[in-house]
């Protein structure tokens, strides 16, 4: 098969398109023809050889969690996938190798689901790892009924699924944090924009009014937003951060997508009833997956990048 694998890790240049044999599938494994591989900034840090320390990583190393496809085989102990059957899924594993930007990869089962016929290859490769984040980490905090949920950098791959989330899950209003040249896209997810800066504690209390808190803070960013988060919220419990840990000292959780079936099984129902929708600001062809991790870098894309394949 073809695939974009690194033999090294390194910037973007080192994501060279190689032929390279079919990945090896597990007797409880999907093998998936790959249509559409979203692009997450995980992969970056992958590529840059970060996540090293933490989950061991073998050359030639293709990149890639994120996939939509068709289902190619299926291995003699798999339950619920059939040879033709349409899907997608995030599929992190222990170990780095066999990822998706490539024409087949070998699923686990617990990291994949049906992709909703009303969605596109393309939108479903965006969907699952941002859309797990989402909702991983909202259902931390306790998102329900009647909650003011302010999201940082809503308008990013998790944040512009995150707000959508939050109000299938109840939440009764929707702040998100972006720069004004995605207020209106924001506004269009029925979402209260703000711009991001110096300002944000007290233009979020004008915003929001009364005693000027909001319920939840989902934290996409670090940094300041993260550390303005605590003068927000009425409960430091209710912070989420998936970017920093350091969330944890201010008494509030951190989230970590975790390959779940039934979760993406929810997102597949929501993104099909239309509920939640993945917006897709470019696509690349596989080859030119350098060019999709250059643009990602510049961390200002609407929604996702996704790779076809
Ligand atoms: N823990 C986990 O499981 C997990 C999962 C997924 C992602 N992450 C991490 O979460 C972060 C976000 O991921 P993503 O996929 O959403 O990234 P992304 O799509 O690249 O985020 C881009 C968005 O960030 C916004 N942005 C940039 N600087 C900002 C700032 N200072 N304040 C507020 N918004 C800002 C941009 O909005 P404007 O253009 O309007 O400025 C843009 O829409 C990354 O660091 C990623 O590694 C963690």
């Amino acid at each position: 098969m073809k695939a974009i694998a690194q033999t090294e890790f390194g910037d973007a240049d080192v994501l060279v398109m190689r032929e390279l044999p079919d990945p090896p599938i597990a007797l409880d494994q999907v093998l998936v023809e790959v249509r559409a591989a979203g692009v997450n900034p995980v992969d970056r840090l992958v590529r840059m050889g970060y996540v090293a320390s933490t989950t061991p990583c073998h050359f030639p190393l293709i990149p890639g969690w994120d996939v939509a496809g068709v289902v190619r085989a299926v291995g003699p102990a798999v339950d619920g996938f059939a040879v033709g059957d349409e899907v997608f899924g995030y599929q992190r594993k222990d170990h780095v190798q066999h990822g998706t930007y490539a024409q087949l990869v070998a699923a686990t089962e617990r990291g994949l689901a049906h992709k909703p016929a009303s969605l596109s290859f393309e939108e479903a490769g965006g969907l699952a790892l941002t859309g797990l984040t989402a909702l991983q980490a909202l259902r931390k905090v306790g998102v329900s009924s009647g909650d003011t949920v302010l999201v940082h950098a809503a308008a990013g791959g998790v944040g512009h699924l995150a707000v959508q989330v939050a109000r299938v899950l109840g939440a009764s209003r929707v702040i998100g944090t972006a720069s004004p040249r995605n207020h209106d896209f924001l506004r269009s997810l029925g979402v209260e924009p703000v711009s991001y800066g110096d300002a944000l504690v007290n233009n979020v209390a004008e915003l929001v009014g009364g005693d000027g808190k909001v319920d939840v803070a989902f934290d996409c960013v670090g940094g300041a937003a993260l550390n303005d988060s605590p003068a927000l919220v009425r409960d430091p419990a209710r912070i989420v951060s998936i970017v920093d840990t350091n969330v944890l000292e201010l008494g509030g959780r951190y989230a970590y997508a975790k390959p779940v079936r039934a979760d993406l099984d929810w997102l597949a129902e929501q993104a099909g009833s239309g509920a939640v929708k993945v917006e897709v600001q470019q696509t690349f062809p596989l080859e030119q997956a350098a060019d999709a991790h250059r643009l990602l870098e510049g961390r200002h894309v609407r929604g996702k990048v996704v790779l076809t394949v």
